[in-house]
């Protein structure tokens, strides 16, 4: 079989990350371990890994009814976040959000949901069965993104539907931007309901006073946080955190068990456990490292100009009340370049954001960047700023509004029914059947359920054109849609 078709000798994906590990040219990119073993532990699961990958025996304990070593790494993760329960999980944050969606609401319940959230909770709110409020934050205009959620916003959301049985916001965001998490939490608490938290972003503000408090310290029910972000933990790495009376914790490991493979990777798991040790005893050092790393690429870009970087000035605006400092949003439009561009010149410079929008571009850092690498980045920065000033036109995009669609089908019955595809130009007037959007950051501009219109058909063309990397329209520009009829 093997001599009939040489192909069968290729191992693509192997090749391509094996090409990765000789360049080894990739920097400021997740994962937040960047590549790097960070002491002798990570060292030796990195050599062992091959014996590590063991599976549920007599004493190796299991992720669904931990009595052991699981057990007790995930009473040491608690005690690290503040937590009452935390719950290891393999399959990243998205399986988190599908747990405490299902864990706090019950199908055809209604839930107020922040609409600057990832596709992971419209997702989620298909798989549950909820009929979505959706409440927008407000735009920052000058930085052309959308600000975050404010806690009137939730309080008129519960005013107006005191049926809603909870309140998911997402906190960070990808730019860094915190909401008012402890006025929300106050806000959903006075009127008896829980408040779930996004914080797939944030998993490192637990361990250092000068970053944003983390989503449990300000008062969340249920919270979630990506490791493999922003902790030197491998890809698929996450936790979820419960810290309420209102949550039955019975449900969130029903919840999690339904979202989550029933053969879980201990290699996985050992690499949260050490990330938690790590920072535990190392991050608070490390971190006050890399925020002085960061305070001088600051002052240092003030010297070069054209160069924006988003700070702590932030705060306070448009619903925003903390930035974190270690995400670096850079608005380098005033280079005469736009963000998608900039982001393939620093990458042959040997640097990779983690996105660009149209006027940005945005890098994760963690406690495994070193002077080095700001070292490079600045290089890069200046080389990038070379090609701008000799661009023969300066740069001047046009600000880009996301429409608010109207919710006609529940999300469920739109993305679980008959659909058909259609070319998005002609999907004036049909309803959306998958959530479609711009990727990174992997907001929907219209959600499963909702009208599509002839303003967000505009944008998501035009951000097709100019980014490129619109989810779930195919290269022919084609998008799923209810099928007509389906629902009369
Ligand atoms: C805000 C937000 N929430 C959730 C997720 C999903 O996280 P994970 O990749 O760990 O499943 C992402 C992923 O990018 C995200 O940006």
């Amino acid at each position: 079989m093997s001599g009939l078709n040489s192909d069968q000798n290729r191992a693509p994906i192997y090749d391509m990350a094996r090409r990765y590990v000789e360049e080894n040219t990739v920097r400021f990119h997740m994962p937040g371990h960047k590549g790097r073993l960070y002491g002798d532990d990570a060292a030796d699961l990195a050599q062992d890994m091959w014996q590590m990958d063991i599976t549920e025996l007599p004493d190796t304990d299991d992720l669904h009814m931990p009595q052991g070593a699981i057990m007790e790494a995930q009473r040491l993760m608690a005690e690290a976040y503040g937590a009452d329960r935390s719950f290891l999980m393999v399959n990243g944050s998205t399986g988190g959000i599908y747990a405490m969606m299902l864990a706090a609401c019950k199908p055809g319940d209604s839930i107020v949901v922040a609409r600057n959230c990832h596709k992971s909770v419209i997702n989620g709110l298909i798989l549950a069965g909820l009929n979505p409020i959706y409440i927008w934050p407000p735009m920052l205009q000058d930085w052309h993104i959308t600000g975050q959620i404010r806690p009137e916003q939730v309080g008129e959301a519960l005013e107006q539907h005191p049926e809603a049985v909870a309140v998911l916001i997402t906190s960070p965001d990808y730019y860094g931007l915190c909401a008012d998490v402890a006025g929300i939490a106050g806000v959903c608490h006075q009127r008896g309901v829980p408040l779930l938290v996004d914080e797939a972003h944030g998993a490192h503000f637990a361990f250092h006073e000068s970053l944003p408090p983390s989503a449990g310290h300000c008062g969340a029910d249920i919270w979630v946080n990506s490791m493999h972000k922003t902790l030197p933990a491998l890809t698929q790495t996450a936790v979820l955190h419960v810290r309420s009376r209102m949550v039955d914790t019975d449900r969130v490991m029903a919840g999690l068990q339904m979202a989550q493979t029933t053969s879980p990777s201990y290699i996985l798991m050992a690499s949260m456990d050490m990330a938690r040790r790590y920072m535990a005893n190392e991050g608070r050092g490390d971190l006050g490292n890399l925020l002085g790393y960061i305070a001088d690429l600051s002052q240092w870009l003030c010297g070069m100009g054209g160069v924006r970087m988003m700070d702590e000035s932030i705060k306070g605006r448009s619903g925003v009340t903390f930035k974190d400092p270690t995400r670096l949003c850079l608005d380098i439009s005033g280079l005469g370049i736009g963000g998608v561009a900039a982001e393939e010149l620093l990458r042959v410079e040997g640097v990779q954001a983690e996105m660009a929008d149209l006027y940005n571009v945005v890098f994760i850092t963690t406690v495994m960047d070193n002077a080095k690498d700001f070292a490079v980045l600045k290089e890069a920065l200046i080389r990038l700023a070379a090609s701008g000033r000799n661009a023969k036109e300066v740069y001047h995009p046009p600000v880009m509004t996301l429409p608010h669609p109207v919710q006609t089908l529940s999300p469920r019955q739109a993305a679980l029914g008959a659909a058909e595809r259609v070319p998005l130009e002609d999907a004036a007037g049909r309803i959306a059947a998958q959530p479609i959007g711009l990727y990174p950051p992997g907001i929907p501009a219209v959600c499963p359920g909702e009208f599509i219109d002839r303003d967000t058909i505009e944008v998501l063309l035009e951000a097709s054109a100019r980014v490129g990397r619109v989810f779930n329209m195919g290269e022919d520009k084609m998008v799923a849609v209810v099928r007509e009829k389906a629902y009369e």
